[in-house]
């Protein structure tokens, strides 16, 4: 959405980063495997998953944001997630932090390898039961949750 990307881009003109998201100490570290951070931002929780070993792929509308980041080991991709469909039976790893798009939540466990993690933080502002949340993701062993603020880390089967 072309006003999602200005908004944001205008918004990571002054935006510094901050600490990477407490969920990703529930992920373990591994070598050669692959993660994804959908609407990644700055890159502060790709840049620790990196530091856990993986190889990580990074997805954000903002170029301004993407740009900032310095590390080429992140692997950068500027797209809008709307329309956005994730390759199945791909990722060792994903996380969506602080962004909502439940099109995209539901494509998580088809896109996730098995045994493979997800690390989900949603904005409160956004809509979903934790019934709705857990119908999505029954398939899944909770590894950490909390409901305010509706933090998850589960692992698929
Ligand atoms: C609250 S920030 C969270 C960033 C990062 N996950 C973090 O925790 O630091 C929301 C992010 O979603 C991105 N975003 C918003 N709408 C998007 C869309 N339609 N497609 C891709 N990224 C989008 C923004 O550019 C921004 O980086």
């Amino acid at each position: 959405m072309i006003e999602e990307k200005i908004k944001w881009n205008e918004k990571y003109k002054t935006f510094t980063p901050k600490a990477p998201s407490i969920l990703l100490d529930h992920i373990p570290s591994a070598k050669n495997k692959k993660a994804l951070d959908l609407a990644g931002g700055l890159g502060t929780n790709a840049e620790a998953l990196l530091n856990k070993g993986y190889d990580v792929t990074l997805i954000d509308i903002s170029n301004v944001a993407i740009s900032k980041i310095k590390n080429p080991k992140i692997k950068t991709i500027c797209l809008d997630l709307d329309n956005y469909i994730i390759p199945q039976n791909e990722y060792d790893v994903i996380i969506i932090i602080k962004y909502f798009n439940l099109d995209l939540l539901k494509q998580i466990p088809k896109a996730l390898k098995k045994g493979g993690y997800f690390a989900f933080e949603k904005i409160p502002k956004y809509k979903l039961t934790t019934e709705e949340f857990f119908e999505i993701f029954k398939d899944f062993e909770t590894i950490f949750f909390t409901k305010e603020p509706f933090r998850f880390v589960g692992k698929i089967f």
